[in-house]
């Protein structure tokens, strides 16, 4: 039997809104994958692992045709439910697993995969589906969590030095360096290099959001007035543009390789 999260109760997904520097990551790596797919008049986007369809719906309202592929019947159900009640262009949803597309090959101007590809247990076989279904010259984009991030190594080592010389108790629950239970890979930049690569020209690789989760961060940018805040979080985001192996989220974008 197959094991995928289609009862997924988004527990795990970064909380959106909670905190500042929560709110800008999530904001800004929405903003960037989707800018990356081009979605204007006359495109045709694939979103795959399209989730609860917010990405999709936000892609049609700039005048693409958008295909949003998932395949969760809740999450189907709920894009569904969501897309009835928005006004304006809707989405495609169509219900599909990422590593067997639904789709004939050169359908579509652009793929995206966002927040999702390290919930697939064939994720190589989902990059090679999103180059095949994409036509020559079109764009695939993804958008996946790094987990050799400065904010992911800076916390393990200060968590290993509180425990190992300080003698403080082993913190309970998950930490956010530690890989969900609901993921089969845990990338970094290389891997996501390697894999990316095997299946598409990489004309961008750049980094999104610097520190995510860092308790220091996160309490620092909460309490300084916000202008100020988010002035510093987009700083820390511009570093973490040209520095992907450091940086919280990496975007990879590139041609089909001509096969
Ligand atoms: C964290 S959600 C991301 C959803 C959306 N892309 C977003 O950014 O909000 C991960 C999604 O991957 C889907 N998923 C899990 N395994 C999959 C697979 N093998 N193929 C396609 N989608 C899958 C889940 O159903 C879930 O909707």
């Amino acid at each position: 039997m197959r094991v995928v999260d289609l009862d997924r109760d988004m527990s795990d997904v970064i909380p959106t809104g909670t905190t500042r520097d929560s709110e800008h990551l999530f904001e800004r790596m929405t903003a960037l994958t989707l800018a990356l797919a081009r979605p204007g008049p006359g495109r045709r986007v694939l979103d795959v692992a399209s989730g609860f369809g917010q990405d999709a719906l936000a892609m049609a309202a700039q005048g693409a045709h958008v295909v949003g592929a998932e395949p969760s019947a809740r999450m189907t159900a709920w894009a569904r439910l969501k897309s009835a009640e928005a006004d304006g262009p809707q989405a495609q949803w169509v219900r599909g697993w990422s590593d067997g597309l639904p789709f004939a090959d050169d359908s579509f101007d652009a793929a995206l995969c966002k927040g999702a590809i390290d919930h697939f247990d064939r994720p190589d076989q989902a990059i090679a589906e999103m180059a095949r279904v994409v036509r020559p010259g079109g764009r695939v984009v993804l958008a996946i969590a790094n987990f050799e991030s400065l904010a992911c190594r800076a916390a393990r080592a200060g968590d290993r030095f509180r425990e190992r010389w300080l003698g403080r108790a082993v913190r309970r629950g998950r930490r956010h360096y530690d890989v969900p239970a609901d993921h089969f890979t845990r990338y970094e930049v290389d891997l996501m290099r390697e894999q990316a690569g095997e299946h598409l020209e990489l004309e961008t690789v750049r980094g999104v959001s610097l520190c995510w989760g860092l308790p220091s961060w996160t309490r620092l940018v909460q309490r300084l007035p916000e202008k100020l805040a988010f002035s510093l979080l987009r700083t820390a985001d511009d570093i973490a543009g040209g520095m992907p192996s450091l940086a919280d989220v990496v975007l990879l974008a590139g041609r089909p390789r001509a096969l």
